[in-house]
């Protein structure tokens, strides 16, 4: 079996941070979110990987090379414009070769992993089998509708969604997809999507297989979804002090402290992760922050917060909390009320208050 991971397209939802970085590599828990998607496929036995690209082709490749740090073998598909879930697999013909595979969003982390759903798909030989999850807002997803426990309809995104059963960023198919993929035509946004090609497999009586899983998934479009999967991912994380940790600093709860990581004279408040190389100097991290690496926080408060790479913050008078803040940001002293700060602010910007 093969795995395809989709990590093309545009995150606009999550502009400013998108358009200058892969949506796919904003780390969570201080690691990129498609990681967790290498990770769970080849808990699942699955190492050979084709990853669909865009124009974040070379920074994609950058971060995940050629895969052997998970002893996986990678190979990248070229895909020159985001024309849809199902023309991502049109154009991975070759790598597929007709063999079965977990298609996996990008995007898109399943805390418990993918390997006892793979391993149900090859035991029921079924074509296909898609994984559905109870949700609050469906019309924003693939909805499911079914008819005594079948599989009978798939909508994408639709306005009046007849059930709360969301199509989950994880799809198992053998090659009869290539058939579908090939017959159905682009939807109204001009998309080849992959739920009319899964539609197309129920309406030829093809087996499409359907499994509500119960777990923590998220589909990490927006900011809030961001922060959320943070906050789980970094509830799971083993505390771990490899930094150096000065005599005036106390840690409390699970806390991460890499190689390099220097914390001096602050306070951090579990869980949470600091990088290495980062320097934390007369500050506060409180529960539910991930500082990425290099990074400088001093004569501050953060929390509940995401910090990406090679930012400065400094002299804040209020405490920065829901925030996600991009690559190479400086945030330098302020007086702004109410007391907090909530910023989505893209790489390489800077703020400079009063
Ligand atoms: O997350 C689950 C949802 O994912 C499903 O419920 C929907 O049925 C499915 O269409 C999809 O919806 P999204 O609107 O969230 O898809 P998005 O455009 O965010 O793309 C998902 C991933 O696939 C993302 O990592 C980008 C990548 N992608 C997307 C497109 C459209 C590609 O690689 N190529 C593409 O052409």
């Amino acid at each position: 079996m093969k795995a395809l991971i989709l990590s093309g397209g545009e995150g606009t939802r999550l502009r400013p941070i998108t358009h200058t970085a892969a949506k796919q590599l904003i780390p969570i828990a201080n690691k990129p979110i498609l990681f967790y998607g290498i990770e769970a496929i080849r808990e699942a036995g699955i190492t050979d990987v084709g990853i669909v690209v865009g124009d974040t082709y070379e920074e994609i490749k950058k971060a995940v090379g050629e895969g052997k740090k998970w002893g996986s073998k990678i190979t990248y598909i070229k895909q020159e414009a985001p024309l849809g879930l199902a023309h991502a697999v049109k154009i991975s013909q070759d790598f597929l070769a007709n063999e079965s595979f977990v298609m996996y969003l990008g995007d898109n982390i399943i805390k418990q992993g993918i390997k006892s759903l793979v391993d149900e798909f090859r035991k029921k030989r079924a074509n296909s089998q898609i994984l559905l999850a109870h949700v609050e807002n469906p019309g924003q997803f693939g909805v499911a509708e079914l008819e005594r426990g079948k599989v009978v309809r798939l909508v994408e995104k639709p306005k009046e969604p007849k059930t709360d059963l969301a199509l989950v960023g994880v799809y198992m198919f053998d090659y009869h997809i290539l058939e579908a993929v090939n017959n159905i035509k682009p939807s109204w946004r001009g998309e080849l999507e992959i739920t009319d090609a899964i539609q197309y497999l129920i309406d030829k009586n093809f087996l499409v297989h359907s499994h509500i899983i119960n777990g923590w998934w998220k589909d990490t479009g927006k900011p809030e979804d961001l922060l959320e999967a943070n906050r789980i991912m970094l509830d799971d994380l083993e505390a771990r002090i490899r930094g150096e940790i000065d005599k005036s600093s106390k840690l409390s709860g699970k806390v991460r402290i890499e190689e390099g990581a220097q914390i001096i004279n602050s306070v951090i408040r579990g869980p949470a992760t600091v990088a290495r190389g980062c320097r934390i100097i007369h500050s506060y991290i409180g529960p539910f922050t991930s500082i990425y690496y290099n990074v400088l926080i001093e004569d501050s408060e953060i929390e509940h917060s995401i910090v990406m790479e090679e930012c400065k913050i400094s002299g804040l008078k209020a405490r920065i909390e829901d925030s996600l803040i991009g690559k190479n940001v400086v945030i330098i002293k302020s007086t702004s009320k109410p007391k907090a700060y909530r910023f989505m602010l893209g790489d390489s910007s800077q703020v400079g208050t009063i």
